[in-house]
């Protein structure tokens, strides 16, 4: 990134001003010159200050007030470095001093005050409806749950707990043959789910559909089920950084040791999977709590080139031959 040019070059008149000239001197001493790169730095600097915490689409102070400052003057990424270098006028130093108190003052994670979030390189729109979209398995769907699946044969998809449909739009992407199912139990977030399904021009191809975990896609059977459930437990639930209080408790909290919800996933999978067909779940920081939970399933704990974890995998197989123990887990 280029340094900011030192404040501007003010010449002695060789003349007497004329009114116009001597206020614009006047405003320039008054309002220093500001460039996109100084506002970035000093949102950093600020949010450093503040210990927020990253974790939301960033993971540092200084990514975090870039994305809210390329928000606030409507600047395109694809134009950076390029536009480090303007200079920004007093309303649109404005607009980004806003943001920064908000997310100072109310700890409002930037993909909320920026109403976008981006997965898989696909833009969402998203609010406090709706969990941020961040989870690893859009590499995973990038690389079409390759070597897992043959992706050749993949026809249906379920995402169970759709949020903002970020799972399942990109699926419906990455199989552009497929007809992708997302439920979700929130009225409120499926409302998101059919903005964003709509933005992309997937209405054909992308169901979203109200209901609890599996029960309402009846006797449907799918290639892959893919979901990022709830899975924080009473403990973490209370010791978490104030960010995440903006996001949907339903999206976060389940049960007491944070497996409520994958459990009966793991339970009820198997009923609406085709032969062969894969189950993957994100599971985050309760992986350990599961393998103790659930010793003697096989689980393939998947890698992600770009960071994350916590995220397993169960064929069909696995999960009928599993069917004893997990249904009275
Ligand atoms: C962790 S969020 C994941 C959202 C989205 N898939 C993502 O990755 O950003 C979990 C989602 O599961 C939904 N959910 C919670 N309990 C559910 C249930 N019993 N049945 C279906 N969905 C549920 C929540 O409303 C929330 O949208």
């Amino acid at each position: 990134m280029s340094k900011p040019r030192a404040r501007s070059q003010v010449t002695k008149p060789r003349a007497r001003k004329s009114r116009a000239t001597r206020s614009r001197a006047t405003r320039s001493r008054a309002t220093p010159r500001v460039s996109v790169a100084d506002l970035m730095h000093e949102g950093a600097r600020r949010f450093t200050r503040a210990h927020l915490f990253y974790g939301h689409g960033t993971d540092n102070a200084f990514d975090e007030a870039a994305a809210l400052v390329f928000h606030a003057l409507r600047l395109d990424h694809a134009d950076a470095p390029a536009v480090y270098a303007k200079s920004v006028d007093a309303a649109g130093r404005r607009r980004v001093e806003e943001l920064f108190e908000r997310r100072i003052r109310e700890r409002v994670p930037a993909a909320y005050l920026m109403k976008r979030m981006w997965f898989m390189g696909l833009e969402l729109e998203v609010d406090e409806r709706v969990l941020v979209p961040r989870s690893p398995i859009a590499e995973l769907i990038e690389r079409r749950f390759a070597p897992w699946i043959d992706a050749r044969r993949v026809a249906n998809i379920l995402d169970v707990g759709t949020g903002s449909g970020c799972i399942a739009i990109a699926c419906a992407v990455a199989f552009p043959d497929a007809h992708v199912d997302g439920v979700d139990i929130s009225t409120a977030a499926l409302t998101v789910a059919r903005r964003n399904i709509r933005r992309h021009h997937l209405g054909r191809r992308v169901r979203a559909l109200r209901s609890d975990h599996f029960a309402a896609v009846g006797g449907r059977r799918y290639d892959v089920i893919v979901s990022n459930p709830p899975y924080v437990g009473t403990t973490e639930m209370r010791s978490l950084p104030r960010e995440y209080r903006h996001e949907p408790r339903i999206a976060l909290a389940s049960g007491q040791d944070g497996l409520d919800s994958v459990r009966v996933i793991l339970r009820e999978a198997a009923a609406h999977l085709r032969a062969a067909g894969i189950l993957v779940v994100e599971v985050g920081n309760s992986q350990r709590a599961l393998e103790r939970a659930l010793r003697a399933l096989p689980f393939t704990w998947l890698e992600f080139a770009r960071g994350g974890g916590g995220v397993f995998l169960l064929t069909r197989e696995q999960l009928r031959a599993h069917e004893a123990v997990l249904a009275v887990s």
